[in-house]
């Protein structure tokens, strides 16, 4: 299929059309056939347990076109395995392993003009979502259940791409709580995190550094990413119950510990973070984004890492080694990619 011509250099984190989606139901006590849309719209009940009581789940995955032509899906049975642990967590219907990458294979297949060249820096960015569709008024889980998996080809998710960006740190917001949804990938952490993204933005950051919700002592994520740091060769990043844990992140530690870095996964004081040489959100939507200061509004106090126009050494070259593995051009020692036929 011939690729579209679209700014592909020039693209945003933000929608745009595709020809079709793929869908799945669970109904009756088992899930359907795929089926495949070119609707953009879905009918559904005015009771529905999406609607009234959250019942909504995500991921976020990506697929790339590499140096030899070919289109590589990154880790996509790791947000299989996520999806359940989601689904789970909310007393949703888990999607089959097999089926939720059937389905992610299918939709990247049937948009194939959509994955962006390569050389261009974009990504054709694939959404599997989940709802409950049963219509119910008793707060209870729904017994029908859509599966939704809809492509949409990105730029990078911070203006700044891989140039530093600044963050903020304020006490007066939680995007979840200490022992609620915040490992999941749950629709209602991402609604209980708006105000606090605007509030950022407002005042000129490109996202809120969170604090652990109980006793807003330890750095847990940098909005819809995790966080890491570098010092003494090592990596360091959070180990926290209210934090979605992150592929992205979980690449980057194999990645440091093959560069020969000590890996931490441990509570990070704010106290801590004048000792960082460098400092990093990251994820799937914001790969690695150089952090360059932290602000505490509260205390007023300022955190700046490495320099401010400048990624440092080793997170430039934690993410460009991730980039490598993604776009083909170095062997894929860990077998993270799924090649398409
Ligand atoms: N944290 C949150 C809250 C997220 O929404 C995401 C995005 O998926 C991440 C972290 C990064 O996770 P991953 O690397 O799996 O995309
Ligand atoms: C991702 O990185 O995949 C995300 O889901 C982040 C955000 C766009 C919600």
């Amino acid at each position: 299929m011939k690729e579209t011509e679209l700014d592909w250099k020039n693209l945003s984190f933000s929608y745009y059309p595709s020809k079709y989606n793929v869908r799945c139901t669970f109904k009756d006590g088992k899930w359907g056939d795929i089926e495949v849309s070119d609707s953009e719209y879905i009918p559904i009940h005015i009771a529905a347990t999406c609607l009234h009581y959250g019942q909504e789940i995500f991921e976020g995955l990506k697929a790339f076109r590499g140096k030899d032509g070919k289109i590589r899906i990154f880790r996509m049975e790791e947000n299989a395995k996520r999806f359940i642990r989601s689904a789970e967590g909310i007393k949703m219907e888990p999607l089959p392993i097999d089926k939720f990458c059937e389905m992610v294979k299918k939709v990247v297949k049937l948009n194939e003009e959509l994955v962006p060249p390569y050389g261009s820096g974009a990504s054709l960015y694939i959404r599997p979502l989940e709802i409950g569709v049963s219509a119910k008024v008793g707060v209870s889980p729904s017994s029908e259940y859509l599966v939704i998996m809809l492509v949409t080809p990105v730029g990078p998710y911070f203006k700044t791409g891989f140039k530093p960006t600044k963050v903020c740190i304020s006490r007066e917001y939680d995007r979840v709580a200490p022992k609620g949804t915040g490992s999941l990938k749950f629709g209602g952490n991402y609604g209980a995190s708006l105000l606090a993204g605007e509030k950022a933005h407002e005042m000129g950051y490109s996202v809120m550094l969170y604090l652990d919700p109980k006793e807003k002592k330890y750095i847990d994520e940098c909005g819809a990413a995790n966080f890491f740091a570098i010092k003494d060769n090592t990596y360091v990043t959070p180990s926290s119950q209210s934090i979605l844990p992150s592929i992205t992140n979980m690449s980057l530690k194999q990645l440091a510990k093959d560069l020969g870095l000590k890996v931490e996964e441990r509570n990070i004081t704010i106290e801590e973070l004048p000792t960082f040489e460098e400092a990093s959100a990251c994820g799937t939507a914001a790969v690695c984004s150089p952090i360059s200061q932290v602000d505490d509004l509260d205390t007023g106090t300022s955190y700046t890492f490495g320099k401010p126009d400048e990624a440092g050494p080793i997170t430039t070259a934690l993410y460009n080694k991730l980039r490598a593995i993604q776009l083909g051009e170095e062997p894929d020692d860990h077998n993270w990619c799924e090649i398409l036929d």
